[in-house]
């Protein structure tokens, strides 16, 4: 049989979401892991390696993490997720994060590119459809083998919702939200079933109007009750089930922010859709066909998306 070897994960920001990202990657034994940040944050990131490797004794996990500042730790990955940024406050929106977090993103690219080029890179850091758009261009990496993280999350919290206005299992809830990581995003509700059977038999439309809005207040939901900072949970479960159906070539079918090229009338910007995920990165977009009030809303956030990365100064 041929000798496979471990494959190696380098989390880009070591903060809220990068540490949750390291324990994630360990309990799913997806690979070693390289938590990385700026010098001013070495002791957190050698912290939380240590503590999560110590944790490993108790169920014996497989997966090592090391914390580091140097790049070069980072060469040869499989699979790099950014989250290195500032996440937004109560009453910022995530557009407000641009230029600080464009800072961020210029250094942490050229790095990519340096150091981890062959690898699927998955950006977390907002605004997160101009975040990915910058990576793209600056680390000149194929469109294939770079996508946002957003869509995942987001529609898990559509999904959440709709769990608990009906009372039941999460498990059962099918559903799909299109557009930016904004609050234009399109949660499909024409499209969502529970069981088989279609949302819109299930509930009234005025639950599925409160769902729909609560689910694009999502973040701001979140930002307001944590009051420091952002989501941090749902973000990593989102992303690691990206970089593992990458690394397991699992093929799955998950909303994202990929490069499109003339899907749903657009054309050279990064906007959620549902891609196939495998080996290959992204192996295919997927189009939906939608009604008139849908595509209506799909250009809005659009609109909304093109204008953030239309003030992107590279
Ligand atoms: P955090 O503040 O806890 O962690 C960010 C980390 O990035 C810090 O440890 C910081 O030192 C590090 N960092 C800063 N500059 C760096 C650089 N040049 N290189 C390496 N590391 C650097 O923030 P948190 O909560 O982990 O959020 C991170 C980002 O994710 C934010 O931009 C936030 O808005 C975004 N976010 C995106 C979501 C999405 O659905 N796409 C959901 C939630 C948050
Ligand atoms: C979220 O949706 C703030 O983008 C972040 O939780």
């Amino acid at each position: 049989m041929a000798q496979t070897r471990k494959k190696k994960i380098s989390l880009i920001g070591g903060g809220q979401i990068g540490g949750n990202l390291a324990l994630l990657s360990v309990q799913k034994n997806l690979g070693d892991v390289v938590l990385f940040d700026i010098p001013a944050a070495e002791g957190l990131v050698k912290g939380k390696a240590l503590d999560i490797n110590q944790l490993s004794a108790v169920d014996g996990y497989d997966s090592r993490v090391i914390g580091s500042t140097d790049w070069k730790d980072v060469a040869g990955s499989d699979v790099v997720i950014i989250t290195a940024g500032v996440p937004r406050k109560p009453g910022m929106s995530r557009e407000d994060l641009l230029d600080i977090n464009l800072k961020i993103m210029k250094d942490v690219a050229v790095g990519i590119k340096q150091h981890a080029p062959n690898a699927f890179v998955i950006n977390v850091a907002n605004p997160l459809d101009a975040m990915v758009y910058a990576l793209y261009k600056i680390a000149e990496l194929p469109k294939n083998m770079v996508v946002g993280m957003a869509g995942v999350l987001d529609t898990s919290r559509f999904k959440c919702f709709v769990a608990e206005a009906l009372n039941t299992s999460i498990a059962d809830v099918e559903a799909l939200v299109l557009g930016g990581h904004g609050d234009d995003m399109v949660p499909l509700v024409r499209h969502a079933t529970v069981g088989g059977v279609p949302l819109t038999e299930l509930l009234p439309k005025d639950k599925l109007e409160a769902i729909i809005k609560r689910t694009r207040e999502g973040g701001a939901e979140l930002v307001a009750l944590y009051k420091t900072g952002s989501a941090y949970f749902g973000p990593a479960a989102s992303s690691i089930a990206m970089a593992e159906s990458f690394l397991l070539d699992r093929k799955r079918v998950l909303p994202a922010a990929a490069l499109l090229e003339g899907q749903y009338g657009i054309n050279g910007y990064f906007f959620g859709a549902p891609v196939q995920i495998g080996a290959g990165g992204v192996e295919k977009v997927i189009t939906v066909q939608l009604d008139d009030s849908e595509k209506a809303a799909l250009e809005k956030s659009f609109q909304s998306v093109k204008k953030t990365v239309d003030s992107v100064k590279l």
